[in-house]
């Protein structure tokens, strides 16, 4: 059975429609990844799946999470389904700037379980994304790659059985995002944790999803095996995505770099 299925969603803002009858699934520990030009409605797809009713108002369809369905309704605040994290994009908002890394950490880790300790298993977490002690850093201390860590290990707290990531990598430099998009794939393998990831990167979903979708205007044109769709795109849409983007020569120099970094 899937875990996350999302059927027929469909929603606006005022009168424009941002997704229209999108319908895809995840399996349990599954990497999906979404593709597709900017305001192809990527964001907006995440963000419904969320339970969030702004700026586009979902107006149908239904998601059926762990078994448990939520209708996608205008009338009900559906909120955020237990067992799914999410990391927006844009990381810059991630953090207070004038708050040390330690408490921002503490905060989430206390609204999500409830305890004010910082555990061995937090330290184990936060090790297994590449990260030592917080200690009495402030966030313009930390690198970029290391902050963008810290946001994925906030969001792993609540041990979710699905992690949504919107362009992880893409404040980052190559180096950087591979290095730390590898720490999050090597921490969901080993948990066991779905990923659902949008990328403008066709080498990052190439290498990591086992399934892709393709979007453009609010609509998934594509989905299905990453490797057969990137490589035969069946859409007008999808082979210009294909052939537009540098994606074999990225991916080539990732692995230099990741030979290089090893
Ligand atoms: N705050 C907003 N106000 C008005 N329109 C928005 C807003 N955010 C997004 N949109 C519109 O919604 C569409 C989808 O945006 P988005 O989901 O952010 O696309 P993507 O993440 O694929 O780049 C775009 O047409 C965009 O212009
Ligand atoms: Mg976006």
């Amino acid at each position: 059975m899937s875990l996350l299925k999302v059927q027929n969603l469909s929603a606006r803002i005022g009168r424009q429609v941002v997704l229209d009858d999108v319908s895809f699934d995840i399996e349990p520990g599954e990497c999906v990844a979404v593709v597709g030009g900017s305001g192809a409605g990527k964001s907006t797809l995440l963000r419904c799946l969320m339970g969030l009713q702004r700026p586009a108002v979902p107006v149908g369809g239904f998601l059926a999470f762990n078994g448990q369905i939520t209708e996608f309704d205008t009338s009900r605040r559906s909120g955020k389904p237990q067992g799914i994290a999410y990391v927006s994009q844009n990381p810059d908002h991630g953090f207070d700037p004038l708050k040390r890394l330690q408490w921002q950490w503490r905060q989430t880790a206390r609204a999500v379980t409830g305890t004010r300790d910082f555990s061995t298993s937090q330290q184990g977490l936060l090790n297994e994304l590449g990260l030592g002690p917080l200690g009495g850093s402030f966030p313009h201390q930390w690198s970029r790659g290391m902050q963008q860590r810290l946001l994925v290990g906030m969001a792993l707290l609540g041990e979710p059985s699905l992690l949504i990531l919107d362009e992880p990598t893409s404040a980052l430099d190559p180096l950087i995002a591979a290095q730390v998009l590898r720490s999050v794939m090597a921490y969901v393998r080993k948990h066991d944790v779905a990923l659902l990831i949008v990328t403008h990167d066709l080498a990052l979903a190439a290498r990591h999803a086992n399934r892709t979708a393709i979007m453009t205007s609010g609509r998934i044109v594509e989905f299905g095996e990453t490797r057969k769709l990137l490589r035969a795109p069946e859409t007008t849409y999808g082979q210009l995505l294909v052939n537009h983007r540098d994606w074999n020569l990225s991916a080539n120099q990732e692995a230099t770099d990741s030979v290089a970094a090893e």
